[in-house]
């Protein structure tokens, strides 16, 4: 018999339904939330009421088109956190009122470990996937990790952010520049028309495999700051080669830590995942990287590099074979490690 496992995801500002046939990609149905554009930041409580608003119909469209009647799903995989609790747990309880009312197992999903296991979606027989061990470097707006993934379930994190996330240096400098939220793809944009090499920002010099990114944010503040002095128009005349330079910049300071994290571990196989893993500077590097020291590279599609239920669903497709069923007193949480 088939294992169809329905995955939802909520714990920020998109609803999202997927559904895994035996390990292949049936559908993913994602509905963003335009509330908050208005406001430069996701507001929680207006993102808990747009998920109680989106999740019946998305789950719904989800079924639909994977062509899966909810009474033959084996298991619904949810994710419990990190995230916004109030928007957890809105996908925790209707995943537990649905698996009551169908008498199938809940299987709880740790976000992070969704974007490390993104790399197992397939949505043929014959997609490639990772072997293990392989390091996956985690880039999002509220995390940036080095990965050493050993299976499925068995994750250790080599290095990690000791202040800002690469997505909020993005964010934040996109922010200062007048750009709106999210500013990443937006610096991703106008960093295609810029000059990488024009503007200089600081790197920081942290030891291990640890990332910094509030100095490069001060750096760049810093860097408007005296030039607006004596030209308003400071901005909008060099937006280009600003975005240019601080995502060069970035990807600097990330490849380097990758590079060492690959050094250290002999692992010949490299992915990337989360938000930031979008950005299209980002992914060439990495690419031409691996491309030259003759390592896998595993660079997600776009639509799996932000939230979405696929990386749910495959996650909990994985817990599921294990027989690694989740309580239903569980809580969702808002803040988690790897
Ligand atoms: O994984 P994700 O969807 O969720 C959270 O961590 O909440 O990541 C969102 C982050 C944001 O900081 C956003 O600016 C960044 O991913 N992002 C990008 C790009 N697309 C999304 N950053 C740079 N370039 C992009 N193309």
């Amino acid at each position: 018999m088939s294992v169809i496992i329905l995955g939802i995801e909520s714990s920020c500002d998109d609803t999202s339904a997927a559904v895994i046939r035996d390990g292949i990609l049936a559908s993913n149905v994602i509905a963003s939330q335009k509330v908050h554009e208005e406001y430069g930041g996701v507001v929680p409580e207006l993102a808990s009421r747009a998920h109680q608003q989106n999740i019946v119909p998305v789950v719904d469209a989800a079924l639909k088109r994977a062509g899966v009647d909810k009474h033959d799903l084996s298991a619904i995989a949810f994710t419990r956190g990190p995230g916004l609790l109030g928007s957890l747990l809105v996908g925790t309880s209707f995943a537990k009122g649905l698996s009551l009312g169908l008498n199938i197992p809940i299987v709880d999903v740790n976000h992070l470990h969704g974007h490390v296991l993104s790399h197992f979606i397939r949505k043929n027989e014959d997609d490639t996937v990772p072997e293990f061990p392989y390091i996956c470097l985690l880039i999002s707006g509220g995390n940036s990790q080095i990965i050493l993934v050993k299976s499925p379930s068995e994750m250790e994190v080599l290095g990690q952010t000791i202040d800002d996330a690469a997505g909020e240096a993005f964010d934040k400098c996109a922010k200062v520049m007048g750009l709106p939220y999210p500013g990443g793809p937006h610096i991703d944009r106008l960093a295609s028309e810029g000059d990488p090499k024009r503007f200089k920002f600081s790197k920081p010099r942290i030891a291990g495999l640890d990332y910094s990114f509030s100095g490069l944010k001060t750096s760049f503040l810093y860097t408007l700051r005296d030039n607006l002095k004596t030209d308003p128009d400071f901005i909008e005349k060099n937006k280009a080669d600003l975005a240019a330079s601080l995502q060069a910049t970035i990807i600097d300071i990330l490849l380097s830590k990758l590079k060492k994290a690959v050094e250290i571990t002999g692992v010949k196989t490299v992915a990337i995942g989360g938000g930031v893993s979008a950005n299209s500077g980002v992914r060439n590097a990495v690419a031409e990287y691996c491309h030259k020291n003759a390592l896998n590279a595993f660079i997600p599609e776009r639509a799996f590099t932000t939230d979405n239920a696929a990386m749910v669903a495959i996650a909990g497709y994985f817990k599921y074979l294990e027989n690694e069923f989740c309580a239903y007193d569980a809580a969702p949480y808002a803040r988690v490690q790897v």
